[in-house]
């Protein structure tokens, strides 16, 4: 087995466990790729971010970014938690509403949001914007005056700080697509137009610097210039700010090697940088608010396969393919990202020679996992990819048609599915073949999802235009 940045379970059969559930039964009854998420993992982490919150700010807040997984049934356990919502797209605000997360504790974070996002955010009475540009701040004034409303911003702002991860999740730069400038004064422009806006209220201020960091000392960088920013603002517009927003970017233990400061020490950390800032100038402290994406749910969730197929290429090396990959997470692809990966049937086994774990979609990049020790592995085990709760079921896609896997949630003794398992007619749900195309159509698809034959001399008889799902008498 390969050594696992966190402790892991195996039952008399060596196999897996996932709060004393058995992860190989699992891919039985649900099938692979499967996502697997503990609940208990997933209320722990949000216990410890208000707990650390509250011991460091009593009025904070724990902003969920529900980028890194939102389905309604996490929304649920958000909501039972007490967390707070971030939302990036109409999709997310719909999400969270469709599963009666209260609107007044969402904010709708973006850098392109458009117009009907908006509406859809103002009806529902959202709690935040986090306002990214000088348009967005006219849509949002025109879209709110419309609806005879006012709503409540923080300014997204861009504080020229690095954090050491990887080019592609690093937000927090002045040359950014994301929010205002701290250094080119854009931030500051930003706060003297919302001051004189009459349909927005100025709550105060939020950055990301970023994903995946594993060092407290950007996020303490951040409050220090964030708070300069407030400082600025109060002396020359009279305002002082509220609320401070310092992001998500919490790092998690992907590999043995990672070792991320616990929530505990970085909300301590910016809370003791947040109120040396504000002594030094005089400033009243504003209320803590982060937004946790990954380091709430990666490390409650992981991945099953079932391998496919063994290739070894005699001198150079041993494949292991699985029946899912890049369509389920492409973070491998994407980023070079790097996980544990554990033989889930045979955990008591000692490794044998390094393998690759190739995942199935028509890339040579698609790779789940490069040169990893596993016991000898064959047809038919089941592979667990751990640290998997972020940023992948969120980020799958129907490359090469591969229906998205099932997500099962483990809890109180039982397994649901929350999200269900794509079908093929699920895949192609949303095609329409055109009347001119029809004619020379050979099979059709009935309603119950079998395919029939239609001779090319018989007429389809669709009457519904463009139509092929239909059922053939
Ligand atoms: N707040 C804002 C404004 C963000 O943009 C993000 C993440 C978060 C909070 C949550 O950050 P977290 O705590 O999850 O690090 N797809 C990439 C990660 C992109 C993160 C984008 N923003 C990945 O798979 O690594």
């Amino acid at each position: 087995m390969m050594e696992a940045p966190f402790a892991v379970s195996a039952n008399e059969q060596g196999h897996l466990t996932v709060d004393g559930m058995d992860v190989v039964s699992l891919a039985e009854r649900f099938g692979t790729p499967l996502y697997v998420l503990s609940e208990r993992a997933i209320r722990e982490r949000c216990r410890s971010y208000r707990a650390a919150m509250r011991a460091v700010d009593p009025q904070g807040e724990v902003v969920y970014a529900g980028k890194a997984l939102l389905t309604t049934a996490i929304a649920r356990i958000l909501d039972e938690e007490g967390l707070h919502l971030d939302v990036v797209s109409g999709g997310e605000l719909y999400t969270a509403l469709a599963a009666g997360f209260p609107a007044e504790r969402i904010h709708f974070n973006g850098n392109a949001k458009t117009q009907a996002e908006i509406e859809l955010a103002i009806n529902a009475g959202i709690g935040r914007f986090i306002v990214d540009n000088f348009g967005e701040i006219e849509l949002i004034e025109t879209v709110a005056a419309a609806a005879g409303k006012r709503v409540t911003a923080l300014i997204r702002v861009t504080p020229g700080i690095e954090a050491h991860t990887h080019e592609f999740i690093q937000t927090g730069v002045t040359d950014s697509k994301f929010g205002f400038n701290y250094e080119g004064g854009q931030a500051f422009a930003a706060a003297e137009r919302i001051l004189r806006s009459r349909h927005i209220v100025l709550a105060g201020l939020q950055c990301h610097l970023g994903s995946q960091i594993l060092a407290r000392e950007p996020f303490e960088r951040a409050a220090e210039v964030m708070i300069q920013l407030a400082d600025e603002i109060r002396s020359r517009l009279g305002y002082t700010v509220g609320e401070l927003d310092l992001g998500g970017g919490l790092g998690v233990r992907y590999l043995a090697g990672d070792n991320p400061p616990s929530v505990a020490e970085l909300l301590a950390g910016m809370g003791a940088a947040v109120r040396s800032a504000c002594a030094a100038r005089g400033l009243p402290v504003p209320r803590l608010i982060v937004e946790p994406g990954r380091s709430i749910v990666a490390e409650a969730g992981l991945i099953l396969y079932r391998v496919s197929a063994v290739k070894d290429i005699p001198g150079v090396r041993r494949y292991v393919a699985v029946d899912g990959g890049m369509a389920d997470n492409i973070r491998p692809a994407l980023y070079g990202a790097r996980y544990t990966i554990i033989n889930a049937s045979r955990l008591g086994e000692a490794n044998a020679a390094p393998v690759t774990v190739a995942g199935r979609c028509c890339e040579s990049g698609d790779i789940v996992a490069r040169d990893v020790a596993l016991p000898e592995s064959h047809v038919g085990d089941i592979l667990a990819v751990l640290t998997a709760g972020a940023y992948t079921f969120s980020m799958a896609s129907n490359y090469n048609r591969l229906p998205r896997p099932a997500m099962v949630l483990v809890g109180d003794g039982c397994a649901d599915l929350i999200v269900e398992r794509q079908s093929y007619q699920d895949v192609i749900a949303q095609d329409r073949i055109p009347v001119r195309l029809l004619a020379r159509a050979e099979v059709a698809v009935c309603a119950g999802g079998e395919l029939l034959p239609v001779r090319r001399d018989e007429s389809v008889g669709c009457s519904a235009r463009g139509q092929l799902h239909q059922k053939l008498k």
